[in-house]
């Protein structure tokens, strides 16, 4: 049995405040790839799916009068570490096992490389998988930050998702 679901995750508060900024329609497509792929995998599905519809959650709004400024957002973002501390502080609070929120935390720090110096890092399958399910619904120019999805058809979503982790095959080979 799981502690946290999902839905206890995507119904706080402060998920749905930074949801909202980085796209709710975006972060509940990753989850779904992200369970995909760590059921092929063998890695657990809960994991990759809660770090993936967290992997955003960092985000800042680059704005300069009021649009979009990507050179600023290039030159300070540093989503990634903010959003693994934010989704590890949440999930703590929600009951989440230690081990399993820092796993989670550490998948979405490394979900992205490009705030990160050059070269490779050693990156485990779940960390791998978060980086996939990201760039697998990634649109041109950042589009998919700002498809629509209403709330209802989210929370339908992430309900069917814990239905699935809930009844995914298991033993799963490895934690990550
Ligand atoms: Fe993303």
């Amino acid at each position: 049995m799981r502690n946290v679901t999902l839905m206890d995750v995507f119904t706080h508060p402060i998920a749905q405040k930074y949801l909202q900024r980085s796209g709710v329609a975006h972060a509940v497509a990753c989850a779904f790839h992200a369970y995909r792929l760590a059921v092929k995998a063998g890695v657990s599905p809960d994991l990759a799916a809660k770090a993936a519809l967290l992997h955003d959650i960092g985000h800042y709004e680059w704005y300069t009068d009021g649009k979009w400024d990507y050179e600023k957002y290039r030159r300070n973002d540093i989503h990634a570490i903010k959003g693994a501390e934010r989704a590890h502080k949440l999930l703590i609070r929600l009951g989440e096992e230690p081990k399993a929120a820092k796993e989670i935390a550490l998948a979405i720090l490394l979900h992205t490389d490009s705030y990160l110096p050059e070269g490779e890092l050693d990156k485990n399958t779940l960390q791998q998988i978060v980086k996939q399910a990201d760039e697998l619904d990634e649109e041109p120019g950042g589009h998919h930050h700002y498809r629509q999805m209403d709330h209802t058809a989210a929370l339908k979503q992430i309900q069917k998702l814990d239905q699935l982790i809930d009844q995914a095959q298991y033993p799963i080979r490895s934690s990550v």
